[in-house]
Formats: structure tokens, C-alpha cells, sequence
């Protein structure tokens, strides 16, 4: 059977969106029964970089939000309005939604999903939070089991690519924004993320996940990066931290001022000094991360990009699939698409020896002149490209020398080993290790 989809946006994500649905072999099966039907966009006559066929375009958004033929809504066009309107629209007409739209989302989720709920439909947002990074679902079912603790993310591209910027070359930050917006890494006006308020729409939407409750958008505190500046990057650095912009969602067990004995939660964002060993530190330049804690499962980490057409399509199309695959057994007496196995064949696995890899190799050796020439000759005639020849020192009496390759085929590698064993001045290989 075939689903029909109406998008509404055809910018970054849409665009994105419309190459997945386009372009379907060697995704999950399920994708062939997706038809793009209508697109709703500002000026259908722009000429296109996809593919669509120019009479599914259309300027009037309340037309495919109606359309008694289409099932699912996909809204790219972000913003507060009409997105909001033309979501609630299209849910009074029964169409399950699919929506990269984190502000709506954080502000009027009460009234979306009320709505949703007394239809019977879905309200699907996995592209809302961390783009192509499946937290949404992680959280709704994987993370299903657990009472989470905390959940901290570094949920701003923009943000966490001006403090890398700032950390690496000691910049100061009007200087990277500046930067960031040439380079088309910042928006021209930049509010929303480096005052934190996509990052604060984030972390609504994740704390109402992870506690199960709903959040008053403006309660939440927050900080932007603005006031961040050199001198106090360099000096968290000296110290052993480095500054993130973090979005924390805390469940507050034993509240001490608290006059209520109920939990709280603590919801914020600020720039944070972040210890370097801790994961969230690591995390720089475009990408994001969620770090979330909770029992049984302890901490778990997930991270990617947070933002740009393939990786918020690829959440989008997610969405898509899961609505997709419910309607379908809505209508067919089959097991769910997702969660049932639909492999047909076996996949073809290549031989250890066509592998291509790097390799550590130690030997040890006679120390005479010529050794060290006689296998880079070995290598080089079994086309094994080297990275990097050390002789260490002495071992056993024995001179120590460490290869590491370049990327080679294994069979080749292991070709030219069998040659270098037989030389006479090869004691042992004490160590064979590939390199990532
Ligand atoms: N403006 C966001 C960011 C991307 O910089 O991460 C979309 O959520």
C-alpha cells in the first residue's frame, strides 16, 4: 500500500527529506510505500535542487494540511506561526504529524498533543532534538525501563562550534560570531542560539520525555554565551576544564529547601565549566550530544549532528517510517514493520585478506646496517605503504623497530610478513595489531 505524505517547507530539511523519500533502494523496504503527494512552499515556481514534480507544489499550506487523501503531515517550515495553526489544522483532520519543530513543540506541546491525543494520532518529533541523533525514541522506548536522573546536552551546533573556536585559537567571541555568520555557521541574527533559547526549547522537550511531565517553557533559567571570553576559556583550561554551553534536565531527589516532600527539577542553561575527563568535554566544533543518567541502565551518551539537511532528514524520514509502519497495521494483518525481521538474503561479507586496514608491527631484529632498507624494500614490492619506521632502542638484545602501514589490503600485508620472516636478520614478531 502507499502512504501519502504532505510536506510543508521545502528548504535545508525538506529538501533533505524529499532525497530520502526519493531515493529509497537499500533503506528499511518500508520507504518504497512512502509517496511524496503534495509540497507546500513559498513560491512554487523557484527553480528546485530536487527532483519533484512541479504539479505536486503548491503555495496554499491549508490545502495539504485538508487533503482528505494525505496521511501524514510533515512540517519543515519551523517558527511559531503558521506552523503552529497548520499543525493543529491538520490534526483536526486526522493527519499524523512529523515535525523538526523544537520552538513549537516547546511552547504549545499542551495544546498539540491534546489535540493529537483526542484524534488518535501521532505527534512525531525525533528531528526537533539533536537532528540526526535518535534521543527521541531512545528516550520514549530503549531508555523505556529506567528512572532518569539527569539529562545534560550540548543541543546547540552553533553555540558549541563558536566556544570550540573560542578554546582552539583563544579567540574572543564577537570575533568567532563574526566569523561563524561569514562562514554561514551562525545565523545573520544569531539570538536563538548563542542566547540560548534553542538550547532551552531542547531541554523542555527532553525533560518532559525523561520525567514524564509537562514543562512550562519559561520556567526554564537561561544563559547564553555572550559574556563567555578568552581569558576565563584559558583559565578553565589551566585548571582542567573546558566551557560548554549545557542544557541540564536534573530530577532533584531530596530537596532540601523544598517545602513540598514531591521531587523537583532543575532546568537550565548556562555555559558550564566541564571537567576534561568528563564525555560531554569532548564534544566540538558542529555536533552535538545528549548524556543522560538513570537506573538501571547508569550513564548512556548519544552524539552526531545536530543540525543540517541529511542528518535532520534522516530523523524526519525515521518519523515517517514509525507512522508509516503503524498505519500499515492499522490496515494489514502483518507484524509491525519495525519490529519484525523483513531480511530476505544474506549479506556478503568480505574476506579478512581484501580488508583494508592500518597495522603496528614490532619486530625485533639483528642490529646491522641495511635492516630497516631490507623491509621498506619488502613492503614497497607488496605494495604496502608505510606510515611510520622507529627503532626504539634495544630489547633482549635484540634492536626493537615498529612499523605502522598506511591503509593496506590485508592479504598484501600479510604477503610481505611471510617474505620478512625469512630474512636472517628477523629474530620475532612479537606484535601484529591493526590501527583504526
Ligand atoms: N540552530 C540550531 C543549532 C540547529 O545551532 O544547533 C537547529 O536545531
Amino acid at each position: 500500500m502507499t502512504f501519502k505524505i504532505g510536506l510543508l517547507g521545502l528548504g535545508t530539511v525538506g529538501t533533505g527529506t524529499a532525497q530520502i523519500l526519493l531515493d529509497a533502494a537499500g533503506r528499511h523496504p518500508l520507504l518504497q510505500e512512502l509517496e511524496i503527494a503534495k509540497v507546500g512552499v513559498r513560491s512554487p515556481d523557484k527553480p528546485r535542487s530536487v527532483d519533484i514534480p512541479t504539479d505536486i507544489l503548491t503555495a496554499d499550506l491549508e490545502a495539504i494540511v485538508t487533503d482528505p487523501e494525505i496521511d501524514i503531515v510533515v512540517e519543515l517550515i519551523g517558527g511559531l506561526e503558521p506552523a503552529r495553526s497548520l499543525i493543529l489544522q491538520a490534526i483536526s483532520h486526522g493527519k499524523h504529524i512529523v515535525t523538526a519543530n523544537k520552538a513549537v513543540i516547546a511552547r504549545y506541546g499542551e495544546e498539540i498533543f491534546t489535540a493529537a491525543n483526542e484524534k488518535g494520532i501521532y505527534v512525531m518529533l525525533e528531528a526537533a532534538v539533536g537532528g540526526g541523533i535518535p534521543v527521541i525514541q531512545p528516550l520514549k522506548q530503549s531508555l523505556g525501563s529506567n528512572r532518569i536522573h539527569t539529562a545534560i546536552g550540548i543541543v546547540n551546533g552553533t553555540t558549541n562550534y563558536i566556544l570550540t573556536r573560542m578554546q582552539d585559537e583563544g579567540a574572543d567571541f564577537a570575533e568567532v560570531l563574526a566569523d561563524a555568520q561569514n562562514l554561514g555557521y551562525a545565523e545573520a541574527d544569531p539570538t536563538a542560539d548563542v542566547d540560548g533559547l534553542d538550547a532551552a526549547d531542547k531541554i523542555a522537550i527532553l525533560a518532559s520525555l525523561a520525567f514524564a511531565g509537562r514543562i512550562k517553557r519559561e520556567e526554564i533559567y537561561t544563559e547564553g554565551i555572550r559574556q563567555v571570553n578568552a581569558a576565563d576559556i584559558a583559565y578553565a583550561d589551566k585548571l582542567g576544564f573546558v566551557i560548554k554551553l549545557l542544557a541540564i534536565a536534573k530530577r532533584e531527589d531530596n530537596p532540601k529547601s523544598a517545602q513540598s516532600t514531591e521531587d523537583r527539577l532543575q532546568l537550565r542553561v548556562h555555559p558550564t565549566l566541564v571537567p576534561k575527563s568528563h564525555p560531554l568535554a569532548n564534544i566540538n566544533g558542529v555536533f552535538n550530544a545528549i548524556f543522560l543518567s538513570g537506573e538501571p541502565i547508569g550513564e548512556v551518551m548519544f552524539y552526531g549532528k545536530g543540525a543540517g539537511a541529511g542528518p535532520t532528514a534522516s530523523a524526519v524520514v525515521a518519523d515517517i517510517l514509525n507512522v508509516a509502519a503503524v498505519l500499515k497495521t492499522e490496515t494489514e494483518p502483518i507484524p509491525h514493520p519495525l519490529l519484525s525481521c523483513t531480511h530476505h538474503h544474506y549479506c556478503a561479507i568480505a574476506p579478512m585478506e581484501d580488508v583494508m586496514t592500518r597495522f603496528y608491527t614490532r619486530f625485533l631484529t639483528e642490529d646491522y646496517p641495511g635492516v630497516i632498507g631490507q623491509l621498506g624494500t619488502i613492503f614497497g614490492n607488496n605494495g604496502v605503504s608505510l606510515e611510520s619506521v622507529v627503532q626504539i632502542g634495544m630489547r633482549d638484545n635484540r634492536a626493537e623497530i615498529v612499523v605502522v602501514t598506511h591503509d593496506v589490503r590485508e592479504g598484501n600485508f600479510n604477503q610481505a610478513l611471510e617474505e620478512i620472516r625469512q630474512l636472517e636478520a628477523i629474530a620475532s614478531i612479537p606484535s601484529l595489531l591493526r590501527v583504526l
